[in-house]
């Protein structure tokens, strides 16, 4: 027999009312100067890395995402009549379902499939053969597969473009996307203001040779040097190799000032942000790196600090800072259906139908 359910329990309203960090997107859409041109650059390009994405195109791609994000309601049209194939071969909550999510509140339809062996990949068809047939049945494919070369073989045939959703232990660019987007909506005085925006410590737990997320948000941090003051990756001394070979340098040449460290609770009352990810995707599974390092209410964080997290979450981010102001990882999820909006519309050539709406 299960207890009678009360009033209070039924009544989401009152459990968490608002989203901590949902700062106003109107702030940084002041802070960037509207240049259409660069949206233009990106019609009809492939998504697979986020070394494509030039700064000003990155700019222009979240001051749409805040424009979205500030009145969602006015744009419920751009991708009426669009097609889009969600092909998600390996678990998601997260990016399935904000792409799906993005898709649909432009107007669009959407084709899913969740399981490669519904296709003919089971009975040995090659990824360019089903890339011509994707050819003819939408206008626009997501891709997550373990299989890193995957998004790459299918782009020799597609004339439509192609996101990757996640490529094994390679790239996730659009949730590197997403959070410096986040990163911009929290302080957008690094963009409008520089000199009188102090610059960011920020401290990544997670394993840059094994963990998509990492890699991708350092390559978008590595844009925008100018914008941390230090960058601490921290790691397991006994564990992995930390960066693959010329990782690092690449970084450090960009201007980004990448340092390494086992010591989080030292170093925590100093930094602004904490990005913690424990799992890396690795074949057919996942392995968890979350023992070690560990976020909870009563971590020595600085009293103003925001912690990101791309999710999903283990034991190394305690539940216990949901309901605290440092929790921006919801937000940061919220935020990635704003960004996939802005860099659909481009993709499809509709920027144009968005641009003079307000
Ligand atoms: N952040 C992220 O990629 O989450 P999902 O695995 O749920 O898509």
């Amino acid at each position: 027999m299960v207890d009678s359910i009360t009033t209070e329990e039924v009544c989401f309203s009152r459990k968490r009312p608002d989203v901590y960090g949902d700062a106003h997107p109107k702030a940084l859409l002041k802070a960037i100067q509207e240049e259409g041109d660069y949206l233009q650059n990106l019609t009809e390009q492939h998504v697979v890395s986020t070394d494509q994405f030039t700064r000003d195109e990155l700019l222009q791609l979240f001051r749409l995402s805040a424009k979205y994000e500030g009145n969602p309601e006015r744009f419920n049209t751009p991708l009426k009549g669009k097609i889009l194939i969600s092909a998600f071969y390996e678990p998601s909550t997260r990016t399935r379902l904000s792409f799906e999510s993005a898709w649909h509140r432009l107007g669009g339809d959407i084709m899913s499939i969740t399981d490669r062996s519904t296709t003919g990949i089971a009975k040995g068809e090659s990824l360019e053969d089903v890339g011509e047939m994707f050819n003819n049945y939408g206008d626009c494919v997501v891709l997550r597969d373990n299989n890193e070369e995957s998004v790459r073989l299918m782009m020799n045939s597609l004339r439509i473009p192609i996101i990757n959703a996640g490529n094994g232990t390679d790239e996730h660019p659009t949730q590197a996307l997403a959070d410096m987007y986040t990163i911009f909506k929290w302080k957008p005085g690094l963009i409008s203001d520089p000199d009188s925006t102090p610059k960011l410590t920020m401290g990544i737990v997670g394993i840059p040779s094994k963990m998509r997320t990492v890699r991708s948000l350092l390559k978008v941090m590595a844009v925008f040097p100018e914008c941390f003051e230090e960058v601490i990756i921290f790691h397991d001394e006994s564990a992995q190799k930390v960066f693959d070979e010329g990782q690092l340098e690449q970084l450090q040449e960009k201007g980004l000032n990448v340092t390494l460290s086992s010591k989080l609770n030292k170093r925590l009352p100093e930094l602004d942000i904490v990005y913690i990810n424990a799992i890396a995707w690795v074949g057919n599974t996942f392995e968890s790196f979350g023992e070690k390092f560990v976020l909870s209410k009563s971590s020595p964080l600085k009293e103003n600090a925001i912690i990101m997290h791309p999710l999903a979450r283990g034991e190394e981010l305690s539940t216990d800072l949901d309901d605290t102001h440092h929790n921006w990882y919801f937000s940061q999820a919220r935020g990635a259906v704003f960004l996939r909006m802005a860099l659909l519309t481009c993709l499809c050539q509709r920027t144009e139908q968005v641009m003079d709406i307000v």
